[in-house]
């Protein structure tokens, strides 16, 4: 088997409560993944929890529970959540499982020996709520820190740190070696400036486990366990390690814990992942901290950094006090979980900053979804129906060429994972199919018996461009992809970008009866 195709979302903090923001990532993600699934490429998508920490245990206690079993809860919520977005994840990460943390204990005994880590006092102002020490650069004009970051208290202890300095270089060269590591490309340059201007501080990855109890112990220093990012970021290899990826295994197998052995499984071929998709304020942790590691692991660099932008709801930041969120999970819901993904993935390039408001969700609903796509495959099917008997006709190529322009361009923006382009362009031609049922006006031509032929040929157009819609649209929408192959009568599912080619019905073959894909809402 080839290396599979292994695309990545951040792992969620499993205290937070699911929203857009979380959506959002994973359903590009899906996406990614669903469009490389179609090209016919083994793929593979990992999401998952991130579940050790000072607030889980500050919770779990203050409600006098057992951290784990009040993780274990926690995560049931994330991936039912996963499942309510429809998401094809092919595996579910959880950093409180025991292989997980028995890898990181390994990567940390690794570096340890080889000399990557010293230890000496730390002091600085820590906010719990962050889980991290802030700095000047944190603080406000007025001198005090964001009241996002809760309480902030002074604090002096030793800890671990990782020796950064002697990474800087040849990070900056591959970066610049590499333009598609870090995208979008304003990303790129924000890292590369951030790397030039400034000297990488050593990183602290360590916490005492007299004030941080639930994490995982360092290997050598039980009185210690890693913290946040060193644990966090780990994810993204241990699972392939979990699951008996080799490149992992040889690099770390060595440094398990006494004990643990995992099952090597040369056929699963994941490490190094082609993408990892976060948002923009993890961008510094996944571009430079990540790599560095990884290096120091030996282990390959992942392909691609991709970080989007963050959403807001009617122009302001979410925040539950306020109660100004977007709650996914009602939207889909009242709405129907295809009309939640269309529009969080046709609003908002992966990139920039976007901004929810109802009422552009319910235009985009009302236009995009019920009259032009819906409206399309239900006036094409309808007419087959009623004027055919849902018999499709002979073969007529009228539109081929333009389906033809369509479908490629389509998948010129799907391999670059320009996935908003992808649907302006797949909707560029539901309205060029729904301008030609006007222009032709084939209810016209019904009445006339000696226009017989022509309306057979206006049938075969739409009913072929129908199904070529399902499958372009099937990483997006699979179910709608799915329904509109179902009405059409077609077994299996759309999901494969092969059977975009022209001339796919059969003459003869028999449709269903149209039921509407997006009910219209008044
Ligand atoms: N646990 C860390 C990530 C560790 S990855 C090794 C974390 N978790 S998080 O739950 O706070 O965020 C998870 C992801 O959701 C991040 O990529 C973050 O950027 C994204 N979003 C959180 N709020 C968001 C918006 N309002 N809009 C878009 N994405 C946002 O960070």
């Amino acid at each position: 088997m080839n290396k599979r195709f292994y695309v990545t979302t951040a792992i969620d903090y499993v205290n937070g409560q699911p929203h857009l923001g979380h959506a959002y990532e994973k359903v590009i993600t899906d996406v990614i993944a669903r469009i490389h699934r179609a090209m016919g490429e083994p793929t593979f998508f990992l999401t998952g929890t991130d579940e050790h920490g000072q607030k889980v245990q500050q919770t779990a206690v203050a409600e006098g529970q057992d951290p784990r079993a009040y993780c274990d809860a926690l995560a049931e919520v994330w991936q039912e959540f996963a499942r309510t977005l429809g998401l094809s994840n092919d595996d579910f990460i959880r950093t409180t499982d025991p292989l997980h943390e028995a890898i990181v204990q390994a990567i940390l005994a690794k570096l340890h020996e080889q000399g990557d880590f010293y230890k000496a006092p730390y002091r600085g102002w820590y906010s719990t709520k962050e889980e991290t020490f802030l700095t000047d650069r944190d603080r406000r004009p007025d001198g005090t820190f964001d009241p996002a970051y809760g309480e902030v208290i002074e604090l002096v202890e030793d800890n671990w740190y990782f020796r950064m300095s002697r990474h800087q270089q040849w990070l900056i060269e591959h970066i610049e070696q590499h333009p598609e590591f870090v995208a979008p490309d304003y990303r790129r340059n924000e890292v590369l400036g951030f790397l030039r201007n400034n000297t990488l501080e050593d990183l602290c990855i360590s916490r005492p486990k007299a004030r941080l109890s639930w994490g995982i112990p360092l290997p050598f220093d039980p009185d210690y366990v890693t913290y946040v990012w060193f644990d966090a970021l780990v994810n993204y290899a241990s699972l392939p390690g979990m699951r008996g990826d080799t490149v992992v295994l040889d690099a770390l197998g060595r440094w398990l814990p006494a004990g643990v052995r995992i099952e090597p499984n040369p056929e699963l071929r994941l490490w190094p992942a082609d993408i990892h998709v976060i948002g923009k304020d993890i961008l510094k942790f996944h571009a430079v901290y990540w790599p560095i590691m990884l290096k120091a692991m030996g282990l390959p660099l992942p392909r691609q950094v991709l970080a989007h932008g963050w959403w807001q709801k009617d122009g302001q930041r979410m925040s539950k006090t306020t109660g100004n969120v977007v709650d996914p999970v009602a939207v889909i819901r009242d709405w129907g979980l295809d009309a939640f993904r269309y529009y969080v993935v046709r609003e908002l390039d992966i990139g920039p900053d976007g901004n929810w408001t109802d009422a552009g969700f319910a235009s985009r609903y009302q236009a995009e979804l019920a009259n032009g796509l819906g409206n399309l495959i239900n006036r094409s099917l309808a007419m087959l129906r009623r004027y055919r008997q849902s018999v499709v006709p002979a073969r007529h190529d009228e539109l081929a060429p333009e389906v033809g322009t369509a479908v490629a361009e389509v998948l010129e923006h799907c391999r670059r994972h320009a996935l908003q382009d992808a649907l302006i362009r797949i909707w560029a031609l539901i309205d060029r199919a729904n301008q030609y049922i006007d222009q032709t006006a084939p209810f016209k031509l019904a009445k006339d018996p000696a226009q017989a032929e022509r309306l057979d040929q206006i049938l075969y157009n739409l009913v072929e461009t129908c199904r070529i819609l399902a499958v372009l649209i099937h990483p997006f929408l699979p179910d709608t992809g799915r329904r509109i192959y179902e009405q059409l009568g077609i077994e299996g599912a759309p999901d494969r970008f092969e059977l975009a080619a022209w001339g796919g019905l059969a003459p003869g073959h028999r449709t269903q009866a149209p039921t509407p894909l997006f009910p219209r809402r008044d």
